[in-house]
């Protein structure tokens, strides 16, 4: 790659598989990592794609896909010497970030947003301290706890109801919230037990009963006028939350004039802090997770690249997050326009199976204005995400109904069943339940082994 070594930017881009190709290298290859490799592949930019199991949804777009441990920094770090990659994009919360220090410090490829981002965003400690005590965020009152007994007493001085976390963990796993005292032993044991990473210390945050919650999509890109970095907020998107995944979001979800200025000064203040004073660096999207009550905005936690209800963006923005990453990387132009009111409605996997299908797509595509992404995930477990709908309509309230309604016309089928419940081809949607006849068989896919 041809690039402005100061910044790292590509002068040019190159062609794939050739020497004069860009590289990025992402580190987590879900569906989130799937869109942004399909958002660097229309740029002609050369993508590997790594993830802990084989054939993950971003393995399958990707010119080359490699299998790790991504928690192993002798394996992230012999992954990224093997590509030497222009970019290394962490897609997920779980790796190794001390190898990506390294890379960073040896100046072997640029991490995005940067390693000291990656590194404090996934650790709930870190990014709190520095939100708190260093740029001076509002956030919900919070202690940390080493023991048992510790806890009991942040408890009680933070007072009840409370939210207890493990510092390392993601997806809402190892998270309680506690009604009073009684609650202590089990809200330690699901934190200790149940974390991505076997840790023992734990946060606890006064509960927030918050109005509505959103992520405000924040971009650091350069600005073509300057050559500097512009920070820009896309529209807030609202979402609702069961056992802490989303299932449902919307763009935009109004907000007060009064809210929505200290919503965008948080996310600027914390994303700027992610640059860590590289030049022309922290440059990516951002999710920034706010709580909002009346004028009140609590930060909550921010993640240093594309955010799940983002999926909505693909409907709702002229640029879908995935391609305002990809661009803010390779130091284009990015702008968030919104185009209409949109929604995103999750499929979820519903069975615990291998290879599962999917039947009633065209019953569900008759909704108006919809579209459905299935993730090509090779194993199904109940409350894994497979799907997403997104839809647009003249407000959000319209959105969500034809996303969830589309949502929920879909059928996981088992390999090899054929769908007993297919659901009546709709005009409208009151015709949802009208009988039918078999019009769909469901997809077959070849097995993955
Ligand atoms: N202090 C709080 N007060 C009220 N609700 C909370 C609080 N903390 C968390 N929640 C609720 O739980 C959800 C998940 O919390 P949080 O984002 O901290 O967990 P997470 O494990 O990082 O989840 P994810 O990885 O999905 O973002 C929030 O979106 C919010 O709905
Ligand atoms: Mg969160």
């Amino acid at each position: 790659m041809t690039s402005n070594p100061a910044s790292g930017i590509p002068a040019v881009l190159g062609t794939p598989l050739t020497d004069s190709a860009v590289r990025v290298l992402l580190l987590g290859a879900g569906e989130l990592g799937k869109e942004v490799v399909i958002a660097f592949q229309r740029f002609g930019v050369e993508v590997i794609a790594v993830d802990r199991y084989p054939h993950a949804p971003g393995h399958q777009v990707a010119h080359h896909s490699e299998v790790i441990d991504m928690t192993d920094p002798a394996a992230v770090t012999a992954v990224i010497e093997k590509y030497r990659p222009d970019f290394v994009v962490p897609e997920i919360e779980a790796i190794a970030t001390e190898a990506l220090g390294d890379i960073e410090a040896r100046g072997i490829a640029q991490v995005v947003p940067s390693a000291f981002g990656v590194a404090a965003t996934m650790n709930r400690e870190r990014v709190r301290r520095l939100a708190d005590e260093d740029l001076g965020i509002p956030v919900p009152p919070y202690l940390f706890a080493d023991s048992r007994e510790e806890l009991r007493a942040a408890a009680a001085r933070v007072g009840f109801p409370c939210v207890v976390k493990p510092i390392m963990s993601s997806s809402g796993k190892g998270q309680t919230i506690l009604d009073g005292p009684d609650d202590v032993d089990a809200a330690w044991e699901t934190a200790t037990t149940k974390a991505r990473v076997q840790n023992t210390r734990v946060i606890v945050e006064g509960f927030i009963d918050f109005d509505y919650e959103v992520t405000l999509l924040t971009v650091r890109s350069i600005d073509p006028r300057t050559g500097g970095i512009l920070t820009q907020f896309c529209a807030p998107i609202g979402h609702r939350q069961v056992d802490g995944d989303y299932v449902e979001s919307w763009q935009p979800q109004q907000m007060a004039p009064f809210a929505m200025a200290s919503a965008t000064s948080i996310a600027a203040r914390i994303t700027g802090a992610m640059a860590d004073g590289q030049e022309l660096g922290g440059r990516g999207v951002f999710g920034v997770e706010l709580f909002v009550k009346g004028d009140d905005v609590y930060f909550s936690e921010v993640s240093p690249r594309p955010h799940d209800t983002g999926l909505v963006t693909m409907a709702s923005q002229r640029i879908s997050e995935f391609e305002m990453h990809a661009r803010a990387i390779l130091g284009l132009p990015v702008e968030v326009t919104l185009a209409s009111p949109g929604a995103s409605a999750v499929i979820y996997g519903d069975r615990d199976e291998e290879a599962v299908g999917f039947a009633n797509v065209a019953q569900a595509l008759a909704v108006p204005e919809t579209s459905i992404r299935l993730f090509g995930k090779p194993e199904s477990t109940t409350r894994r995400r497979l799907g997403v709908v997104t839809a647009t309509a003249d407000d959000t309230v319209s959105a969500r109904a034809r996303a969830s309604e589309a949502a929920s016309r879909i059928r996981i089928v088992s390999p090899g069943e054929a769908p007993t419940t297919v659901i009546g081809v709709p005009g409208e949607s009151n015709d949802a339940q009208a009988p039918t006849h078999n019009l769909a068989q469901p997809a077959r896919q070849p097995a993955s082994k």
